[in-house]
């Protein structure tokens, strides 16, 4: 049998914070709303010229020594995020040549906020079928540069961050990712996109004008939907792998809301002592979310082996997902 093993973890989030407190001096909130609508008291931005591919590049790195590997090891590189260097060619391959992984296929995918999972998942299903043994996963992004700073309704969630993992084929059955589970509902993309720089809307003077480059977002619409999709995305990965939610010993959600992380738990029966909340430091870095909470976790020594974790992410597209991995 080969089971997918996670075998090294790393992350990285820029140094520079911007307060709540900073942020009622840009746009008309206070420090009183953001905490109690999100839970969130600071995140975290990059500087104006580092592009995605160092925060990658730097968990990346942490990743691989954590995994005891060289980058030349690696079969494969797959970055999830919405927010990449350029279109073209893919953040995955920037990635490649900066870690000096020459043997590694890489490429980007964009699942949005649940962009960890979908590209564990694919790791997943190459590491089962023997296509590949090594492979590097991201989740990244640097939402700052894409963030429209004078738009109260998204400036004070997102944020910049980088988690990675490395995964092996293994014949042991430890750090094993035991299912992943994909959803997505294109009919919900309405709530939130990027309208332009695509090609129905390529860059223009028009779109700059009408500031189709940034994230435009119904939260509201969005919080619904998150909250009934996560707790499905959860009780489907708990049945397939036979186990109740009182076996989950941790849950790595999406650091989107705090208040939708607690209705998750809440739903699962699930003391959130059991659940791993990053958001009131780090706001919401989409698919970098979940690899950052594991990498902090698991280096805190808080994960003890055999333990389950279960994780969920919910995100543009919409797109939704969970997995099971047995420590
Ligand atoms: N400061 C002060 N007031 C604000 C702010 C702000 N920063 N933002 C909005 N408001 C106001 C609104 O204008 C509105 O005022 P009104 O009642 O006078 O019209 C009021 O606050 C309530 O606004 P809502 O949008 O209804 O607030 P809500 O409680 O829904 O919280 C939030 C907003 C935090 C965005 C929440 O809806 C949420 O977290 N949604 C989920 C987001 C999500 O999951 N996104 C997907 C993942 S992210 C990804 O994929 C990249």
């Amino acid at each position: 049998m080969i089971y997918p093993k996670i075998i090294g973890t790393g992350s990285h989030v820029p140094e520079k914070v911007i307060t709540n407190f900073d942020l009622e001096k840009l746009v008309d909130t206070s420090d009183e709303w953001i905490t109690t609508r999100t839970g969130i008291r600071e995140r975290r931005v990059v500087k104006e010229d580092v592009p995605l591919s160092a925060l990658a590049f730097d968990a990346s790195k942490k990743a691989i020594r954590s995994a005891g590997i060289e980058a030349r090891d690696l079969d494969l590189i797959i970055v999830g995020t919405i927010s990449p260097d350029m279109q073209l060619p893919s953040t995955a391959c920037f990635l490649q040549e900066m870690l000096g992984a020459k043997r590694a296929a890489a490429f980007d995918i964009a699942a949005a906020c649940s962009g960890f999972i979908y590209a564990l998942s694919i790791a997943e299903q190459y590491i089962k079928t023997g296509s590949y043994k090594t492979i590097l996963i991201v989740g990244a992004e640097v939402l700052s540069k894409v963030i429209d700073w004078t738009d109260r309704s998204t400036c004070v969630i997102f944020s910049d961050g980088a988690g990675a993992a490395v995964l092996q084929a293994s014949s042991e059955p430890s750090q094993v990712v035991l299912s992943t589970h994909l959803f997505a509902d294109g009919q919900f993309a309405k709530y939130l996109y990027i309208p332009g720089g695509g090609s129905l809307h390529p860059a223009s003077h028009e779109t700059v004008d009408k500031r189709m480059h940034y994230v435009k977002m119904s939260g509201n619409e969005l919080f619904k939907v998150a909250i009934r999709s996560m707790e499905e995305a959860c009780l489907i990965a708990l049945k397939h792998n036979g186990l109740r939610p009182e076996d989950v010993d941790l849950l790595i959600p999406h650091q989107a809301n705090l208040r939708i992380i607690e209705a998750t738990a809440k739903r699962l029966n699930l003391p959130m002592e059991k659940v791993v909340v990053t958001i009131h430091k780090y706001g919401n870095a989409s698919s970098a979310t979940i690899p950052i909470a594991l990498d902090e976790t698991i280096r805190a020594g808080k994960v003890k082996k055999g333990n389950i974790i279960l994780s969920v992410a919910f995100g543009g597209g919409v797109t939704w997902a969970s997995t099971v991995i047995r420590w």
